[in-house]
């Protein structure tokens, strides 16, 4: 039980998340890639058009996966917003790369494509893009800077599910790109994520990978007689019963995301005006770009303003918070040479936003309640 009136988030289950647990348990195979692994496989590859899909435990393990298959040797770089969550960036340290971060757009928060090309040296690998709020980055700028330079390019998507940029399926543009299945995210399963490999020439290797480095995959599916260690590796498989809840919650898809558009829309609406009378921003959403409806906040004015308004919210039991701390000035991101001023607009925007809640179950009257008491903060 949460001991907020209005928590910032809600697990739900809508459909038939316990019946396939049942059934998983049933089926008697509850290690990674049963039966819901392999329809979840199914589900993301024909609904987005990827070459394959593979279910891992977290996003963080499918960037872990992403940055061994690209063959960073050390020293090489990686072009990263220092606007994001730790593990893009952990996962590329993990492999001896060097991390080069860069700043955000101060409408869409995304990572600002026209700074790009000057962050881009002989030892540049990749750039990954992260879809803040699941709305897309600009992705023919990135892509023609990226085939220009010879950059891969990989999408930390574990926002944007279904989001879209210019028509096309947010996760379908870099060679591979990673998804969340995190409690806090539109889909999930608890823990979980996803590869989707847009570049063929990867998947065996990527099988391989999630299998411990051996050769599993194709043993199973009767290609080779016996299975041996072949690559390095590690075991990024999510239990059957977990692909089961998140079977139920994909098959959802409509119901899931009509119930989060229609949350997005009524804070949009309600706190339109008072944003503007205030000199708060709310989020940007380009016209070419179709949003996942992931998350809602507020740009306050100023840190004093945000940190107020978190807690006359909390002082009415409703949950708020912030994120992201910037990267480049962590104590990490400054062992690895991050100075103030490196990221100016990460570091303001970091300062003032502030994410309402939002979850599927948050009724309309909860809503009310978050707007009324949002008004009802003295300036
Ligand atoms: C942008 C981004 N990337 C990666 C992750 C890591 O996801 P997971 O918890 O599934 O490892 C998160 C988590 O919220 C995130 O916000």
């Amino acid at each position: 039980m949460s001991r907020w009136n209005i928590p910032f988030n809600k697990p739900s289950f809508i459909a038939n998340e316990r019946d396939y647990i049942e059934q998983s348990l049933a089926n008697q195979h509850i290690s990674g890639d049963g039966y819901f692994t392999k329809r979840c496989h199914s589900y993301l590859e024909e609904e987005l058009g990827v070459a394959k899909a593979l279910l891992t435990t977290s996003c963080t393990h499918a960037l872990e996966m992403a940055a061994i298959l690209i063959d960073l040797q050390p020293g090489d770089e990686v072009i990263i917003p220092s606007f994001t969550f730790v593990s893009t960036v952990n996962a590329f340290v993990l492999r001896g790369a060097h991390p080069v971060f860069i700043d955000i757009r101060p409408d869409t928060l995304n990572l600002d494509e026209a700074k790009l090309e000057s962050l881009i040296s002989p030892r540049t690998k990749a750039v990954v893009p992260v879809h803040y709020a699941g709305v897309g980055c600009e992705m023919d700028q990135i892509l023609a800077v990226a085939s220009r330079r010879g950059l891969e390019v990989i999408e930390d998507n574990a926002h944007g599910l279904f989001g879209k940029y210019k028509g096309k399926y947010l996760g379908t543009f870099g060679s591979l790109a990673t998804q969340s299945f995190h409690e806090t995210k539109n889909f999930t399963c608890g823990e979980g994520g996803a590869l989707l490999i847009n570049d063929p020439h990867y998947v065996e290797r990527a099988e391989i990978i999630r299998e411990k480095g051996t050769n599993r995959s194709r043993f199973f599916r009767g290609q080779v007689d016996k299975y041996t260690w072949v690559d390095i590796g590690s075991s990024y498989l999510p239990s059957d019963i977990l692909a089961g809840i998140l079977a139920a919650q994909l098959e959802s898809r409509i119901i899931i995301q009509e119930k989060r558009k229609k949350i997005w829309e009524y804070y949009s609406a309600e706190l339109r005006d008072w944003a503007q009378n205030h000199g708060v921003c709310l989020p940007v959403v380009p016209d070419h770009c179709e949003q996942a409806y992931h998350m809602f906040y507020l740009l306050m004015p100023s840190l004093e303003k945000r940190q107020a308004l978190i807690e006359h919210l909390k002082s009415k039991s409703i949950l708020s918070v912030f994120h992201y701390l910037p990267l480049h000035l962590s104590d990490m991101g400054r062992k690895l040479g991050g100075q103030p001023g490196d990221c100016p607009v990460t570091e303001d925007i970091s300062d003032r936003l502030l994410r309402l809640p939002f979850f599927n179950t948050l009724s309309e009257g909860e809503q009310a309640f978050v707007v009324e008491s949002i008004i009802d903060f003295r300036f």
